[in-house]
C-alpha cells in the first residue's frame, strides 16, 4: 500500500482550489496549454500536487505487482507533475518529463492488469493526459522550446505554474504563445475562507475562537490584515504565535500577541 500521507490529509478544498481543479480538468480535455499564475505562498504548489497526485504513480512505479488499493490510486492520478529546476537545460527538461510520461503510461497499464511486456512499452508515451510543470519561471526560452515541441508530438495538457508576469513573459515566445488555452490566476484566500482556517488554527493550540470576544475578534481582523489571505504567511503567523504563547504561557491570543508575532517574521 502507498503511504497515506501523500494523501495529505490537511489539504483544504479552497475555493480557489476548486477554479485549479475547473481549469486543470479543462486544460486536460482539450489539451490546451494553460498559465497559472500567482503570488508566492498563495497555495499553487499545493493545489498542483493535490490535484495531480503524482506521487501515486511514482511509488508504484517500481513495484511490479500492484495490490487492489494501489490500482484504485494509480487509476486516481491525473498528471505528471514536475518541478523545474532553477538550471534547466532542453535536453535535461525533455528527458525528464520524457521519463515521467512513461512511468505514468506504464504504471497505468499496470494498474489495468497489463502485464506483458510489450503491453506495458506499447503506447505509453501517448496515454499521459497533463503534465504541470510548476516553477515555470526557471525555465529558459529553449527548454519552453522544447516543451512546446513535446506538448505537439505527445498531445497532452500542459499547464505552466508561475509567478505573476509569467503571462507576459510568454507572449514574446509567439510559438508557445499562439498555444495558450488560457490564463488563470490564482488569488489569496477570501475572507470566509480565512475564518475557516482561524478557527481550525485557534483549535489547534487549545484554543476556541469565540467570535462573541473583542480581543478575538480584533486578533482575527490583526491577522487577516497582515497575511493578506497568503497561506504560506498565515502558517508561519501561527507557528510564532504558538512559539510566543509557549513561552510566556499564555491562555489566549488577542492583537498584542500577534503583532509581537509579526515582528519575526520576515515579510516581503
Ligand atoms: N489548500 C491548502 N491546504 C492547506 N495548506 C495549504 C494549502 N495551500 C497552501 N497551503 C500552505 O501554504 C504553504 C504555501 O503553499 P504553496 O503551494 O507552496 O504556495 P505557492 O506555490 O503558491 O508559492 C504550503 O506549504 C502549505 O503550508
Ligand atoms: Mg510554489
Amino acid at each position: 500500500m502507498i503511504d497515506p500521507t501523500i494523501l495529505n490529509p490537511s489539504f483544504i478544498q479552497t475555493k480557489e482550489y476548486k477554479r485549479f481543479e475547473e481549469f486543470a480538468d479543462t486544460c486536460e480535455s482539450f489539451r490546451y496549454i494553460g498559465l497559472c499564475y500567482g503570488k508566492p505562498g498563495v497555495g499553487k504548489t499545493f493545489a498542483a500536487n493535490y490535484y495531480a497526485k503524482w506521487r501515486s504513480i511514482e511509488q508504484a512505479y517500481s513495484i511490479e505487482k500492484l495490490d487492489d488499493e494501489t490500482k484504485v490510486e494509480v487509476k486516481e492520478c491525473k498528471a505528471v507533475f514536475h518541478t523545474a529546476e532553477v538550471t534547466n537545460t532542453p535536453k535535461r527538461i525533455s528527458q525528464d518529463i520524457y521519463q515521467k510520461i512513461f512511468q505514468f503510461g506504464n504504471t497505468v497499464a499496470k494498474a489495468e492488469g497489463k502485464t506483458e511486456l510489450n503491453e506495458l512499452l506499447l503506447g505509453v508515451d501517448k496515454t499521459c493526459p497533463l503534465v504541470i510543470v510548476d516553477e515555470a519561471d526557471n525555465l529558459t526560452h529553449q527548454s519552453l522550446e522544447q516543451l512546446r515541441g513535446m506538448y505537439d508530438k505527445y498531445r497532452f495538457g500542459l499547464i505552466l505554474v508561475g509567478m505573476p508576469g509569467i503571462e507576459k513573459r510568454l507572449s514574446r515566445y509567439p510559438q508557445l504563445y499562439s498555444r495558450v488555452g488560457f490564463a488563470h490566476q490564482f488569488r489569496p484566500l477570501s475572507e470566509d475562507e480565512m475564518m475557516f482556517i482561524f478557527e481550525k488554527q485557534w483549535n489547534a493550540l487549545g484554543l476556541e475562537l469565540n467570535k462573541n470576544q473583542f480581543s478575538d475578534v480584533e486578533a482575527v481582523k490583526t491577522i487577516a490584515r497582515i497575511t493578506n489571505g497568503n497561506f504560506r504567511l498565515i502558517h508561519r503567523m501561527f507557528a510564532q504565535i504558538q512559539r510566543l504563547q509557549k513561552i510566556n504561557n499564555l491562555q489566549k491570543i488577542d492583537a498584542d500577541l500577534v503583532l509581537a508575532a509579526r515582528k519575526c517574521l520576515v515579510i516581503g
